[in-house]
C-alpha cells in the first residue's frame, strides 16, 4: 500500500524533473553554440583564459561543497573532539579536492538529510545512507562506494539468535534508517523504539528497555567494542549499498561527485579510506 503511494509519487516527480531539466539544457545549449560560431579563434583564446580566470576566483571566493550527515555513525561519520571525522567525511573531502571545492559539513538528525538536500540547503547527503527506492522519490542517488547489512546487538547472555527470533520482542533502531524499516516489518510498529541516535538505542538495549539494536554492521561492531556485555548476531539480514544523495533532477552535481567517485575508486583512494577505518580482519 505505501509503496503504491511512493510509486506514484516517483512517477509524478520524474515526468516533473525531467520536462524542467530537459528545458533549462537546451536553452544553455543553443545560447553556447550560438556565442561559439560568432566568435574568431584569437578571441575564443582570450575568452577561455577569461573564463578561468573568473573560475579560478570563484573558487578561491567560496565553491564550498555542503554535505549533510548525521555524525552519530562511527566509523562512517562521527567526532573526535569538535571535529566530525569518519569515512564519509574522508571520501567527501577527497571528492572536494577533486572538484577544487572547500568541503563544509552540516551535523544534522539522520531524518533530517534528505529534506536538507531536496531543499537546497546542503548539496549532498554522504551518513552511510542506503540506496532506497522510497528514498528515490526525493533524491537521486549516485554510484555506491561501499556494501552493509542490518546485524542485530544483543546483550550477551540473550536468547536471541537472529531475525526470527525478533517477532515479538522490543527493537531499538535509529530513527528513519533501513533498521528501522527492517524492525518494523519483522516485530510490528508496537514493538519498535525508534531513537534520534544509535547510541541511545544501545543505551536503552544495556538498560534492559528493549531487547535488540537493528543497526548497520560496521557501527554495530563498533558499538560492541565499545561497551561491556553486547554481542552482534552473525546474521547478516540485509544486502544494502551506500552511495551520496543529491536533489533529484540536480544532474550536474550527480555527475561531478561520480566523475571524481570513478577517479577515486580507480586510484585506490576509497578502498585506503575503509581500510584505514574498517581494517580487514
Ligand atoms: N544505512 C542506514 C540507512 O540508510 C543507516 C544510516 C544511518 N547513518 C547515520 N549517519 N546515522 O538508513
Amino acid at each position: 500500500m505505501k509503496k503504491n503511494v511512493f510509486a506514484m509519487a516517483i512517477a509524478a516527480c520524474m515526468a516533473a524533473s525531467l520536462a524542467a531539466c530537459g528545458g533549462a539544457d537546451t536553452a544553455a545549449t543553443t545560447a553556447a553554440q550560438t556565442t561559439g560560431a560568432q566568435t574568431t579563434a584569437a578571441e575564443a583564446g582570450e575568452t577561455a583564459s577569461a573564463e578561468e580566470t573568473t573560475q579560478a576566483e570563484a573558487e578561491a571566493a567560496g565553491g564550498v561543497l555542503v554535505m549533510a550527515t548525521n555524525a552519530e555513525f562511527a566509523p562512517w561519520e562521527y567526532y573526535e573532539g569538535g571535529d566530525i571525522v569518519g569515512i564519509d567525511p574522508e571520501i567527501a573531502q577527497a571528492i572536494a579536492d577533486k572538484l577544487g571545492m572547500t568541503l563544509e559539513i552540516e551535523d544534522m538528525a539522520f531524518d533530517s538529510i534528505i529534506p536538507a538536500v531536496t531543499s537546497g540547503k546542503a548539496d549532498f547527503g554522504a551518513a552511510g545512507m542506503t540506496v532506497d527506492e522510497d528514498r528515490k522519490v526525493f533524491v537521486d542517488f549516485t554510484d555506491t562506494y561501499a556494501n552493509a547489512s542490518q546485524v542485530i546487538i544483543v546483550k550477551e547472555d540473550s536468547e536471541i539468535a537472529g531475525s526470527k527470533d525478533l517477532s515479538d520482542k522490543k527493537i531499538g533502531v535509529q530513527l528513519g534508517t533501513t533498521g528501522d524499516l527492517l524492525a518494523t516489518d519483522l516485530a510490528g510498529d508496537s514493538n519498535v523504539e525508534r531513537y534520534n541516535k544509535g547510541f541511545e538505542a544501545v543505551q536503552a538495549l544495556l538498560q534492559d528497555k528493549i531487547d535488540a539494536v537493528v543497526i548497520d554492521s560496521a557501527p554495530a561492531n563498533v558499538f560492541v567494542e565499545q561497551n561491556e556485555g553486547l554481542k552482534v548476531c552473525s546474521e547478516a539480514m540485509s544486502q544494502e549499498e551506500y552511495a551520496i544523495a543529491v536533489a533529484k533532477g540536480n544532474t550536474e552535481m550527480l555527475d561531478k561527485i561520480n566523475g571524481a567517485l570513478k577517479e577515486l575508486k580507480e586510484d585506490g583512494t576509497i578502498d585506503a579510506i575503509m581500510n584505514k577505518y574498517i581494517p580487514a580482519e
